[in-house]
């Protein structure tokens, strides 16, 4: 028996609480199936997938922690990993810091992932916790946009708005998930930055920490609207040709 600490694990939080308007009404969002199976249950095994994580905390829906619970007991995840499920919160940001409470004390590394961007593939997952092992507190995959951006003096809906600047499309990324980030860091975000933030990357821009860019996938883009989730099924149908999957 030697002294030394035990290895420093990675765990994922999976915020999985929102209600989902922009989708339409039914099933909160991470409940809905993709081709039969849960959109949460793809984004745990998406997380799962990478050997790296040791842990995946879902933050549920508060009335349907039970019922998350009982999802993933009945869908088999690698040996290697196991789950814990917490009740969420009102907004993305509370319910993120409510996994953050339960993670155990040898977790070095933590991934937050939207459970509403099932289709992350795992070179991504590996690529993001790589940066952070190698020293970046806070990691972020992203993407070039297709569209050019324009910031407009928002006006009621409907109504046209004036165009006050068009920033330069090559500076600019779309940002995905999972980010990772140094624990220490990231708790230290969530107990100081307050006010509304829709990544966790920004609380850790705003404690002045460096956030760093690596390449994300178009295939991590988040279900939003009704067509997204057209093409999560499309993405599906191809894999199943393609890998067998
Ligand atoms: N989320 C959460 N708790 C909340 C709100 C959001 O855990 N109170 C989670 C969602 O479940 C989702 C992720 O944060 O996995 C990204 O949020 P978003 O895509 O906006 O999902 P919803 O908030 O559910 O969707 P909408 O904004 O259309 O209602
Ligand atoms: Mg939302």
């Amino acid at each position: 028996m030697s002294d030394a600490a035990p290895p420093a694990r990675t765990a994922a939080v999976i915020p999985a609480a929102g209600r989902g308007v922009r989708l339409g009404p039914g099933a909160p969002k991470a409940l809905r199936a993709l081709n039969g199976t849960p959109m949460l249950i793809h984004a745990v095994r998406a997380m799962a997938a990478s050997r790296a994580v040791s842990l995946v905390v879902v933050v549920a829906p508060p009335e349907g922690a039970a019922e998350v619970k009982n999802l993933l007991d009945a869908h088999a995840l690698p040996e290697r990993t196991d789950y814990l499920v917490v009740p969420g919160g009102e907004t993305r940001q509370e319910s993120v810091r409510l996994g953050l409470d339960a993670l155990p004390d040898d977790i070095a590394t933590v991934l937050v992932h939207d459970a509403a961007r099932p289709l992350v593939p795992v070179d991504t997952v590996d690529a993001v916790i790589e940066a952070v092992r190698d020293g970046a507190v806070a990691v972020v995959p992203a993407v070039p946009l297709a569209d050019t951006v324009k910031q407009v003096e928002p006006r009621e809906k409907g109504e046209p708005e004036p165009v006050l600047a068009t920033p330069d499309r090559a500076a600019l990324r779309a940002v995905q998930t999972p980010q990772g980030f140094a624990r220490d860091t990231l708790l230290r975000a969530h107990r100081t930055v307050t006010g509304n933030v829709t990544d966790d990357a920004s609380m850790v821009e705003q404690l002045g920490e460096p956030v760093v860019v690596v390449p994300g996938h178009e295939e991590a883009f988040k279900v939003t609207r009704p067509l997204d989730l057209v093409l999560a099924e499309a993405v599906l149908a191809r894999r199943r040709v393609t890998d067998g999957f």
